[in-house]
């Protein structure tokens, strides 16, 4: 479509996104993170803002500078995050979890640095399961609220692919996933994205390759008419 239809379309929406990888804390100098740079959840926010939605935009540990004009709020691990997304969801119409979350997290932080001379030849951590962010939003939503998840996934074959994301769509409740494959040199840290869209009932409704402001734009038609 031609910009200047683009220019206003989510007019008065209020969009939550949340962008970048959270680091789970060991010691006070050490994380165990993920390669997710926030680029995808940051051109969303700026493609939001563009067609006229009020976007608040929480990140976590995003390699990239936030766009001018979002409400920002900055997390870093997946329990603030959990805790930011509560408290801020409910104001919101649209909510879009872009951020990779770490499923687990040490289950003791130690206080001090983790030294060698303790922990010998071999180090042992444990892990405990943090909160599903996108599956406790996606019950505890408004009927008016649009939820839209992430699904990175390293399967190189498409209708496998698709079936992980129907299996994920379901677990989670949500309205939309977008699945993107991902892999040492795929996704992540670069500027090229390919998604499908799959909806609730696991139907494919888009598919695209491009650049990641341009998935944005895909990613947002969803919320035109809705
Ligand atoms: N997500 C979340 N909270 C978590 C883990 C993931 O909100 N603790 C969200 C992500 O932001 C993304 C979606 O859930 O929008 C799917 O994340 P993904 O890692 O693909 O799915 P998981 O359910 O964690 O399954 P797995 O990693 O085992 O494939
Ligand atoms: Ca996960």
């Amino acid at each position: 479509r031609r910009d200047a239809e683009l220019a206003s379309d989510l007019r008065g929406r209020r969009v939550l996104i949340t962008a970048g990888g959270t680091r789970e804390p060991l010691d006070p100098v050490r994380f165990i993170g993920n390669r997710s740079s926030g680029r995808q959840g940051f051109a969303l926010a700026e493609r939001a803002l563009a067609r006229g939605a009020e976007v608040t935009l929480v990140a976590a540990n995003a390699e990239v500078r936030p766009p001018e004009g979002v409400k920002l709020v900055t997390v870093s691990s997946a329990q603030q995050l959990a805790q930011a997304c509560a408290e801020i969801a409910p104001r919101h119409d649209v909510i879009i979890m872009a951020a990779a979350v770490a499923d687990y997290r040490p289950v003791t932080v130690a206080e001090g640095k983790i030294k060698k001379e303790q922990a010998g030849e071999e180090l042992t951590l444990t892990f405990t399961r943090n909160p599903d962010i996108l599956q406790d939003l996606s019950a505890a939503r408004g009927s008016e609220q649009v939820i839209i998840g992430f699904a990175a996934e390293t399967e190189t074959d498409d209708s496998a692919l698709l079936e992980l994301g129907r299996a994920k769509i379901a677990r989670k409740g949500c309205d939309y996933l977008v699945v993107n494959r991902v892999g040492w040199n795929l996704g992540f840290q670069s500027d090229e994205n390919s998604i499908f869209v799959l909806s609730a009932s696991g139907d494919v409704v888009s598919r695209h390759t491009g650049d990641k402001v341009s998935v944005a734009d895909v990613i947002l038609d969803l919320l035109v008419n809705v």
